[in-house]
């Protein structure tokens, strides 16, 4: 059979393949569904037009989005274009947090419930706007107690309590940049990102509740506080029932709830400029290093804000629910800056989805009427790994709209979502974006897109993007690689303090105007839009990015390790795992207790969602004459392809007989 890869292979010469084997299938997908009468007349948009309307004078489009926030001074010029540097609303001034707090308190908001959370052992809490306004001005004071000062760096390492978003929002209200590092993150991936941002402050928590078990963050952190220099400050959140042992150390730590004991309410939000910097985040590309994507104040918002709007359709009356780790730019853009500027109930939850019982999340559903619902397929395939009976227990026919982020959606996924989540009655937006483009670009609008399962469908309005051959050019029906053709508001401006790495990375492939994804798509015969996952060195497990590189830097740093390459295969619920090849120094026998320390190891060096599935030792890594792994035999013999029998793997010759075969049979 022909691997269906290879389609795009020619585009994508000297890189990895970019089709997962379920794309056959997904390309013969022909079911749609519209949506109903009813959901498109009382949308937020369901004039078809928009898209025409906004391609016309995409400026104007996002400017308009733009008036309907509030700034302390308007804009003068829309965008300044200077490949590949985009500024937005040019001359603006503003300030996240006022956009996200006061401009609702000002109002009937003042008592609508921002957060609703649930802590992972059962404790819940409420936070209404005003609630949460006050909180961010005193942790704002806090920050300035500490010398926090405009364009300082301040790391958040946390567990997701509302306090990581009232962290963030009081440090955009100071002007200072945050940094959050996700929670499941090790004590090296902590201090490296720390480092690379010299972060004075860090705020983090004694632990949290993750599927019954303590994670003991201030721990983590004490362990990466020795090695960094810039920190002067910890701010530490008690979550724990008492239960999570911490350490203070005099001068330097500081309990949260001390601080804020004494903090005044009172904290006039900082005048930032359109451009000044929000945030950075971390995120895995096709080098060792996670690189510090930025984003600027003004257009993230917009951008952040417009889609919120129209991709949820968000009403007044509407309890949103996105279920992902604020450590994530998903959490960034729509557990926090997005619903917030749209004065959303927001649903937070800690912990696991299957803890104490499969049914979690639906109780949630159930217990706050959620009506809207982003998760990831990841999370879907597990559902239904599970079963309907779990779902079925409860009622969720408050859910009128869902969303599915973060990697490619399998049709099976997409209608059990649709069948046994949204009871067949709910539109899918099915939301492709990234870290660097801040906010949704490829989406279904619910209440104009007719959908297909699978597909991410069309730009979003006022967004360009194209399907380009390795060339360049453009591809009408068919597969290449995804590009974006126009800058956007949300798009991320550099790379922390690597200028070099912004341009090579996004902007060099086919000159400096067009933003290359690092995605292979195909676009069909109605012009929609199919993601076929990454074409690079990065993998998505379980939704998250990780660099192939990372894995191996970190199987390598092992004193037993000579050599190592880490590719991807198919999983059936995370949707890629990671398999690592290993050639061990001489005189070391492979093992399956080495399998075990190695995956230990990478665990503790990046954190746990980079634990290798499959540790596959061989007596060398199969190279090409001119010194390249050839990744794309690994990954054959990852996905037990090129071998009958896995087995006969506990042999380190095999591989090298493997690549024997592959090359004669590659002719
Ligand atoms: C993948 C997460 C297919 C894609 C928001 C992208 C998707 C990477 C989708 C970014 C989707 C995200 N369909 N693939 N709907 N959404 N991806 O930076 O490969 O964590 O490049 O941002 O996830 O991951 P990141």
């Amino acid at each position: 059979m022909r691997n269906p890869r290879e389609e795009l292979s020619s585009y994508t010469a000297e890189m990895s393949d970019p089709v997962s084997p379920e794309i056959e299938a997904l390309l013969k997908e022909d079911r749609s569904f519209a949506p109903s009468e009813e959901f498109c007349r009382n949308a937020a948009v369901n004039d078809p037009d928009i898209y025409a309307k906004a391609a016309k004078d995409p400026e104007r489009f996002w400017e308009n989005f733009a008036k309907e926030l509030e700034w302390i001074q308007p804009w003068s010029t829309v965008l300044e274009w200077n490949p590949p540097n985009a500024k937005w609303f040019i001359g603006g001034k503003l300030n996240i947090s006022a956009n996200c707090l006061d401009r609702h308190v000002r109002t009937w908001r003042r008592n609508k419930a921002a957060f609703i959370w649930e802590g992972e052992p059962g404790d819940r809490r409420t936070l209404t706007y005003f609630d949460l306004y006050r909180q961010v001005c005193q942790f704002a004071n806090v920050l300035k107690s500490l010398g926090v000062k405009k364009g300082d760096r301040v790391a958040l390492y946390m567990p997701l309590v509302p306090e990581l978003a009232i962290a963030m929002l009081a440090c955009a209200r100071v002007g200072a940049v945050h940094s959050v590092v996700f929670g499941g993150f090790s004590a090296e991936s902590l201090s490296d990102r720390i480092n690379d941002a010299t972060a004075t402050v860090l705020v983090t928590a004694d632990g949290g509740y993750r599927r019954g078990a303590i994670v003991p963050l201030k721990q983590v952190a004490d362990e990466a506080l020795e090695k960094t220099p810039s920190i002067k400050h910890v701010v530490v959140v008690k979550r724990g029932f008492g239960d999570i042992p911490v350490h203070i150390k005099e001068g330097r730590d500081h309990w949260y709830h001390r601080l804020m004991q004494d903090a005044p309410y009172d904290c006039p939000a900082e005048v930032m400029d359109a451009e000044d910097m929000l945030y950075i985040l971390y995120t895995s590309g096709t080098t060792g290093k996670p690189k510090g994507i930025v984003h600027t104040t003004g257009g993230y918002l917009v951008g952040c804000y417009a889609t919120t709007k129209w991709v949820f359709d968000l009403k007044e009356d509407d309890v949103y629910w996105c279920t992902a780790d604020i450590g994530w730019v998903t959490g960034h853009s729509y557990v926090v800056y997005g619903p917030l500027a749209n004065g959303a109930t927001v649903v937070m939850y800690e912990g696991a989805p299957d803890w104490p019982r499969k049914d979690r999340l639906w109780e949630i559903v159930e217990r706050h009427g959620v009506t809207v619902f982003y998760t990831a397929p990841t999370a879907i395939r597990a559902f239904m790994k599970w079963g309907t009976e779990w779902p079925a227990k409860h009622d969720l026919s408050s859910i009128r709209l869902m969303g599915s982020v973060g990697e490619p959606i399998n049709p099976e996924a997409w209608i059990w979502y649709h069948l046994h989540i949204g009871g067949g009655r709910c539109p899918i937006v099915d939301t492709w974006w990234q870290t660097e483009t801040g906010a949704i670009m490829i989406t279904p609008l619910p209440g104009i897109t007719r959908t297909k399962p699978g597909s991410a469908t069309h730009a979003f309005p006022g967004i360009s993007t194209e399907i380009l051959t390795d060339k360049g050019d453009a591809v009408a029906v068919g597969g290449g690689l995804l590009a974006v053709t126009k800058p956007w508001p949300s798009m991320l401006r550099g790379i922390y303090g690597d200028p070099d790495r912004y341009v090579t990375q996004y902007w060099s492939r086919w000159g400096r105007e067009i933003y290359f994804t690092g995605d292979g798509a195909k676009k069909d015969d109605e012009g929609y839009y199919w993601l076929l996952g990454r074409v690079d060195d990065v993998l998505n497990v379980a939704g998250h990015r990780i660099g192939t590189m990372e894995v191996e830097s970190a199987l390598v740093d092992h004193p037993k390790v000579a050599e190592a390459a880490v590719v991807g295969r198919t999983h059936e619920i995370k949707g890629q795992a990671l398999a690592a090849f290993v050639t061990v120094k001489e005189g070391i026998t492979p093992s399956e207790a080495l399998a075990d320390e190695l995956k230990r190891h990478v665990a503790q060096k990046i954190g746990a969602i980079a634990r290798p599935d499959d540790i596959i030792f061989s007596a060398d890594l199969p190279k090409t004459r001119s010194g390249k792994i050839m990744r794309r035999l690994l990954r054959d013999i990852a996905e037990g392809k090129a071998l009958g029998d896995t087995t006969t793997l506990a042999d380190p010759a095999v591989v090298a007989k493997l690549k024997e075969q592959y090359e004669s049979s590659e002719g």
